[in-house]
């Protein structure tokens, strides 16, 4: 059983696609044992009381420095045995160590098609405020391991999802979670589960 962590910021739509996903035997071979928050207020959170996943708010703001919050994220990272760590909407920068220590055992899910709308700042929202503004035809979402890189890690699964023409951010942030989004994470998870995912010269290859 594949042990998975679940690291959130904030709604918690993607932990909820993952929870249904394998609750529903859509995906087997993995089980959600945490999911930690930097936000107390997350909704993330309640979704996961209410599937009696244990839970846990670790927030900067209750840190004095940035290397006291990596320590103690990495700390109960560790003691969480994880065999994969899932950024599902989590807005906190993975301290290199921790990058380190699970190389290609933590992916991220971000809601455009990558290398495009990535990228320092570019999360969230303000991904589809930039792909209106720029005037694309289509858009998507990407699955990826995480580097040391702002969403620069090898792709595994990519899914496109078409603008429409009255398309406000928030019509086509639904859109690309519902087209692509909810439908790409629990896959992902499921081929990692089936060891059919590797890394090869820098670039994910499903088997
Ligand atoms: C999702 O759209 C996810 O792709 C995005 O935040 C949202 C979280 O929603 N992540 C990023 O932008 C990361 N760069 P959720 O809390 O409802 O899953």
């Amino acid at each position: 059983m594949l042990r998975v962590l679940v690291c959130v910021s904030g709604g918690g739509t993607n932990l909820q696609a993952l929870i249904d996903s394998m609750e529903s035997g859509a995906v087997k071979g993995a089980k959600i044992i945490r999911v930690i928050s930097n936000n107390r207020n997350a909704y993330a959170l309640e979704r996961a009381a209410k599937h009696g996943i244990a839970s846990e708010c670790i927030s900067p703001k209750d840190y004095d420095s940035r290397e006291e919050f990596n320590r103690a994220f990495l700390q109960s990272v560790d003691q969480a045995e994880p065999d994969l760590i899932v950024l599902a909407g989590f807005l906190v920068v993975i301290p290199p160590e921790m990058i380190a220590k699970y190389r290609n055992r933590i992916i991220n899910i971000h809601p455009s098609l990558i290398p495009s709308f990535c990228g320092t700042g570019c999360y969230g929202l303000k991904v589809h405020e930039k792909a209106l503004e720029r005037g694309v035809k289509v858009t998507g979402a990407t699955v990826h391991y995480v580097d040391e890189g702002t969403d620069t890690g090898p792709i595994i699964l990519q899914k496109a999802v078409e603008i429409l023409p009255d398309d406000t951010p928030q019509t086509l942030q639904r859109r690309v979670m519902e087209q692509a989004e909810w439908v790409l994470l629990p896959r992902a998870v499921e081929l990692i589960a089936e060891g059919r995912v590797g890394v090869e010269d820098g670039r994910a290859v499903i088997r």
